[in-house]
């Protein structure tokens, strides 16, 4: 349900822009994929109306803050962004602060009653009067569109679906993001063919269940988006990001197998080890029927990388389900596994349960999870010494040596001469858990 932005109450000062040119926007980002396509679409739109987007929060006019609702922890950030955005908007008189992200429809209204500094709320899936408001506020100031920072951007985020339909009981997100909305395939190709056309190589389709995309006119889905944007000339590499296990098809991993572009690689997030916690999760697959999905991406695509995410501490995790996941991540050898102690969301379904695992113990929980899957990581890309890797070199470190990622996604830096843009092959000389040095 769309929420109207909110407007600044009375008491907050006019906005004024500094000095001259056009108002300079600060864009502060935390979340996931999701947040950073939108903070991208919101430079596009700011730039188009006449604003500079990129701009260093010392030097700007407006900040907007794109948060997330995941974990307290990340409002936690926003909070604290908040808090010091004080100073800065005290610093110099006229300057204003905007907040969208997952974070509003829950705490939009309390957010500007508890930080009076703050101007204005706004939905991101909304924007528009937002932005029609900051054409207004600023307009004297404004010459018409401006060019886009120089963008080095070679990977673009191309959100496909928008929102979840799952009911993970542990999950914000179908709360702060809505039901979901497939974009019409049309709509998603001319897009990446647009943004192919200002450079960019690599293009990775999203979703919160990305694999659940349906063309609302043909009911065409993954795979077949997939197809489509494999053939737009001048792309060099598609990702997908996030699958849920129950849509996991054949069909996904033949188009992966196939399509030229199509990298091999599978975030598949499993959550939990333990079918009593994926039940209580309500993630609706059974720990053998995840890995049986997992052999049959590996048998389709060989060399794939697999990688998922899993919660430790859930409500009532028991030690038993505990080992459960651990053995399950010993048994599967995940390339990468993002891992988070549960954080209770007011609203979900889990929110009812005791949130009953002390800290210390899903503290510990973790970081025996994390050791095991370092060493599991580090002989992993051990292993691929002396192999031949794909490198799309995506800039240069500060001390000059190219890096950029293999089609697996792993991370890799070289002593090639290279810029942004070039793919390499190149063979792996050494490794350690996170990246892989090649040349
Ligand atoms: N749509 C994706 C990702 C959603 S959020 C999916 O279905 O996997 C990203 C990750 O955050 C999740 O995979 C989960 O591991 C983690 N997460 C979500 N809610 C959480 C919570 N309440 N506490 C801790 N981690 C959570
Ligand atoms: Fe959340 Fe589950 Fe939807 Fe992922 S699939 S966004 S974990 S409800
Ligand atoms: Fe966070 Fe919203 Fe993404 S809650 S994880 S930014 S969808």
């Amino acid at each position: 349900m769309p929420l109207p932005m909110a407007e600044a109450a009375p008491h907050r000062e006019p906005i004024v822009v500094s000095g001259d040119g056009a108002p300079r926007v600060h864009i502060w980002q935390i979340g996931c994929q999701m947040n950073t396509a939108d903070a991208d679409a919101l430079s596009e739109a700011f730039a188009e109306i006449g604003l500079r987007p990129g701009a260093d929060l010392a030097e700007a006019d407006l900040t907007v803050l794109v948060t997330c609702a995941v974990r307290q922890h990340a409002e936690d950030k926003a909070n604290a962004k908040l808090g010091e955005l004080k100073a800065w908007k005290r610093d110099r008189p006229g300057r204003a602060i905007a907040v969208t992200g997952c974070m509003v429809g829950e705490h939009g209204g309390e957010l500007l009653r508890r930080f009076r500094h703050l101007d204005y709320v706004f939905d991101m899936r909304e924007p528009d009067g937002f932005l029609a408001r900051v054409r207004d506020l600023y307009q004297g100031a404004l010459q018409g569109p401006v060019p886009l920072p120089a963008s080095d951007r070679l990977c673009a985020y191309l959100p496909v679906i928008l929102g979840c339909n799952e009911m993970c009981t542990y999950c914000i997100v179908p709360f702060v993001r809505g039901r979901e909305l497939s974009r019409p395939a049309e709509e998603i190709e001319a897009d990446a063919r647009r943004l192919v056309g200002r450079g960019v190589a690599e293009i990775t389709l999203l979703g919160q269940n990305v694999n659940s995309y349906r063309d609302p006119d043909s009911g065409a889905g993954l795979p077949e988006l997939m197809r489509l944007v494999d053939r737009v000339p001048g792309l060099r590499r598609m990702r997908f990001l996030t699958s849920h296990p129950r849509n996991a098809s054949p069909d996904l991993f033949s188009a992966i197998a196939e399509l030229g572009t199509a990298c091999e690689q599978l975030h598949l997030p499993v959550q939990s080890g333990s079918d009593s916690c994926l039940r209580r999760m309500k993630r609706e697959y059974s720990v053998a029927e995840y890995l049986r999905i997992l052999e049959r991406a590996r048998r389709r695509v060989p060399g794939i990388a697999l990688t998922t995410d899993i919660i430790v501490g859930f409500c009532g995790e028991t030690e038993a389900e505990f080992e459960a996941t651990y053995h399950m991540l010993e048994t599967v050898q995940f390339d990468t596994v993002h891992i988070q102690a549960y954080s209770p969301r007011p609203g979900t379904a889990a929110y009812r349960r005791a949130d009953d695992i002390p800290r210390e113990v899903k503290s510990e929980r973790l970081h025996r999870v994390l050791d095991l899957q370092r060493g599991i990581s580090h002989r992993r890309n051990q292993a691929l010494v002396g192999s031949q890797v794909e490198v799309l070199v995506e800039g240069l470190g500060q001390d000059g040596r190219p890096f950029g990622r293999t089609r697996q996604g792993r991370l890799v830096w070289s002593d090639a001469p290279a810029g942004a843009g070039d793919v390499l092959s190149l063979t792996v000389t050494s490794a350690t858990a996170w990246q892989l040095a090649a040349g």
